[in-house]
């Protein structure tokens, strides 16, 4: 049995948290790697990188609409409630970077958040500058496209070979730049360590000087890499870390 004591949070502490789909388990959504490398029967290549874009958007559009249909029916577990009382309490001593785009986070309350992989409800133009737009809608016959210069539209999401937006990544290394001097606690969770440059966080953050500190519920590919692993599921052991 794991030791779920609680994390010192005292005075002056800067937690930065990173989440993956095993958050988001307990709201209903699929974690990624449980499916031999297929999403809804598909190939991840077909359906999330721009070459499967290029070759059938309307299998991409169908897929994301799928998923937009089942994240808009899933509501925030008390993992990301737990996240959303340690934002209120530690202000900005806080950061919350994300690998999840189902939205559940902010829903839960969340706002100091990265979502370094984009937005399932979230739309952009792939031909001009448009700037991403709220999108809850769903595209199951035609390809939706821009009403300003008429290219397909595509969800805004950082698909298998894309980088991710550098300034989401300047975001999370100047709040750990800002944490040199102080406490800094590095938590992961329900992640499985293996997606770029996310996996790589928990280096960065023990260079610094970070503690770093693993819920899980397994142990995943970068499991050395922490101080402190809790063997458990999120929703049942942040609210008792963060006691
Ligand atoms: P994965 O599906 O790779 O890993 C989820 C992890 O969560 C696994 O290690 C599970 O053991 C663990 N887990 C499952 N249920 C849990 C629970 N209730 N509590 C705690 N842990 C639990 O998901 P990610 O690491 O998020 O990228 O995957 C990273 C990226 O790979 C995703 O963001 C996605 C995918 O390619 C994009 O879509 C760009």
């Amino acid at each position: 049995m794991s030791d779920l004591s609680p994390l010192r949070l005292d005075d002056g502490v800067r937690v930065l948290a990173l989440t993956g789909a095993g958050v988001s388990a307990e709201s209903g959504i699929p974690t990624f790697r449980d499916g031999n490398g297929l999403w809804e029967s598909h190939r991840v290549e077909d359906v999330a990188s721009p070459e499967g874009f290029a070759r059938d958007p309307s299998l991409v559009w169908r897929f994301y609409s799928l998923r937009r249909e089942a994240a808009a029916s899933c509501a925030p577990n008390p993992g990301h409630r737990a996240l959303a009382e340690l934002e209120a309490r530690l202000g900005e001593r806080f950061l919350l970077a994300t690998q999840n785009v189902d939205g559940l986070h902010r829903a839960a309350g969340n706002e100091r958040l990265v979502e370094m992989h984009g937005n399932l409800f979230t739309t952009r133009c792939s031909g001009c500058d448009r700037p991403p737009f709220r999108d809850e809608s769903l595209h199951f016959d035609a390809i939706p496209r821009c009403e300003r210069c008429g290219a397909m539209l595509r969800p805004h999401i950082v698909w298998f070979g894309e980088t991710l937006d550098p300034a989401d990544l300047a975001r999370i290394e100047d709040f750990i730049h800002e944490s040199r001097g102080h406490r800094l606690v590095f938590l992961a969770a329900g992640t499985s360590g293996v997606v770029y440059p996310a996996a790589g966080l928990v280096e960065v953050c023990k260079r610094a000087g970070a503690e770093t500190v693993l819920v899980n519920l397994e142990a995943p590919a970068n499991v050395r890499a922490f101080d402190r692993v809790i063997e458990g599921r999120s929703g049942a052991v942040l609210p008792a870390l963060f006691g």
